[in-house]
């Protein structure tokens, strides 16, 4: 190991968290530059989708409703792009090149599963085509939803001006989650518009579940392998415990409890995006999901149908 991992290392086991890219080594940079140009892209390719709705939301509050939104999607891109400036990732080539594509969207009915399928790296959901209003509203209710659970863990990550940032974009979203309650009750409520709100909900909910990602993939490997905070069977953010650390020392703390004999010895590095077991993250976002519906349902025990509103 480098003096510089060495270094590293003893920062983060310490609780310091990184501030700059000369305190990292390569593989955690190259690690880092992928996961916030995930989310770089995913805002500015969400904020391009969400534009024409500003003509066509149903009253004028709402188009100052969707233009907010807008504004606040265009607003995270700027920082998170901001975020990789700093690290020497040359941003305008990068904006350059996949301008055009950020807008590209595949047919209502495709399902690509977990795929990604253009050069940028957006999160697949953002392929999908915001046809109507109830997809904008269920868009907001459960994909900002399932986005809330991975801004989260970067809130226990171990770069610094990442959960700083972290901190007004969970805000925003946290109103863009509530202006889809808000309208799915609406919407949910009117015998007119319920059998489109079911449907509608039962296509976005599967696509926020596929966000989460392939819990065998090479990267999500890398991410645990480098974390002493998840234990290898998944079971951090399982059923019964939904409820991700708050803080880094938080995580630290839960991490040690819930290590299990053989664990891989590492260091909690980027517990973050793509990082979490997908099963208990699922978990996690159908009893969010659940609740606001103001269902009974018990998280903990498991069920396989989709909630009826
Ligand atoms: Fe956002
Ligand atoms: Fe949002």
């Amino acid at each position: 190991m480098s003096e510089l991992a060495r270094e590293m290392m003893a920062k983060i086991e310490g609780g310091i968290r990184l501030e700059s890219a000369h305190e990292m080594t390569d593989e955690y940079r190259e690690t880092l530059l992928h996961l916030l140009t995930m989310q770089a892209d995913s805002e500015l390719a969400g904020g391009y989708g969400y534009v024409p709705w500003i003509t066509k939301a149903p009253t004028v509050e709402e188009k100052h409703v969707v233009a907010q939104i807008v504004k606040d999607e265009l607003r995270h891109a700027a920082v998170m792009y901001g975020l990789l400036a700093d690290l020497g990732f040359d941003v305008e080539r990068h904006v350059r090149r996949h301008d055009e594509i950020f807008t590209m969207r595949i047919g209502p009915d495709a399902d690509i599963g977990t795929a990604r399928i253009t050069s940028d790296k957006r999160v697949n959901i953002f392929y999908y085509p915001i046809e109507t209003w109830a997809d904008f509203v269920f868009f907001n209710f459960c994909m900002d939803r399932g986005a809330g659970h991975q801004l989260e863990d970067v809130r226990g990550c171990s770069y610094g001006p990442w959960v700083r940032a972290i901190d007004g974009i969970f805000k925003e979203e946290k109103f863009h989650i509530r202006h889809g309650e808000s309208w799915v009750k609406k919407l949910a409520s009117d015998p007119t518009t319920h059998a489109e709100a079911q449907t509608t909900f039962n296509k976005w909910y599967v696509r926020t579940l596929n966000i989460f990602g392939r819990p065998g993939s090479p990267k999500n490997q890398l991410y645990r392998r480098r974390s002493a905070s998840r234990s290898p069977s998944g079971s951090r953010n399982g059923p019964s415990s939904p409820k991700k650390p708050t803080s880094q020392a938080e995580g630290r703390r839960r991490g040690a409890r819930r290590q299990e004999p053989g664990a891989a010895q590492g260091v909690d590095i980027i517990p973050l995006i793509g990082s979490s077991p997908r099963a208990g993250l699922h978990a996690a976002t159908r009893c969010e999901v659940m609740s606001s519906l103001g269902s009974p349902w018990d998280p903990r025990e498991p069920r396989c149908d989709y909630p009826t509103l």
